[in-house]
């Protein structure tokens, strides 16, 4: 029998879990309803995430959207940051060590690694991010940020999930 290596392991479980999301999702909720959801099951479903939630652009500000995890920042200084990177560079932002991080902003000093991905509406626009933290040193790799991006996809993915229940 051939073992699964971590990777291809890790990339099964988030695709369980993408599809647990996606079943649990309804067009009937806006985007917030959306966001706690997927905050929720990602923060109690994989053990390395420490704080897992959105940063959302109001008023050219990020301020706190639904979160799961200790008690955060609720506004993050403009263009500083693991979350401003993401934005200013519409990619996704990998930080293996936070230390190494130089205007890295720390909510809480439990932190050590983090991911920061860009949240797209359906014209493409950036309207926040979703910030992963955990307890160690390099928690995140590729696999990480393709699942999220995948998961992050469902947002603005409309209502093909929707049935109605009689
Ligand atoms: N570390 C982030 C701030 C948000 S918290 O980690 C919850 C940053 O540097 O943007």
């Amino acid at each position: 029998m051939i073992k699964a290596s971590g990777q291809t392991k890790k990339s099964k479980r988030y695709e369980r879990l993408y599809d647990q999301i996606k079943n649990l999702l309804t067009a009937e909720t806006g985007i917030i309803s959306k966001m706690a959801t997927i905050s929720a099951v990602l923060h109690h479903k994989i053990d390395y995430f420490f704080w897992t939630g959105f940063y959302l652009l109001e008023n050219e500000n990020l301020t706190v959207g639904p979160y799961q995890g200790p008690l955060a920042c609720q506004i993050l200084p403009k263009n500083k940051g693991v979350c401003w990177k993401a934005i200013n560079t519409a990619s996704t932002i990998i930080v293996r060590d936070v230390n190494t991080f130089p205007d890295h902003i720390a909510c809480d000093s439990r932190s050590k690694s983090e991911i920061a991905l860009p949240v797209f509406d359906n014209n493409n626009i950036i309207i926040g991010v979703f910030d992963v933290d955990s307890k160690e040193i390099k928690s995140f790799d590729e696999t990480d940020k393709i699942m999220l991006e995948k998961i992050l996809g469902l947002i603005y993915s409309g209502s093909a999930n929707y049935q109605l229940h009689h």
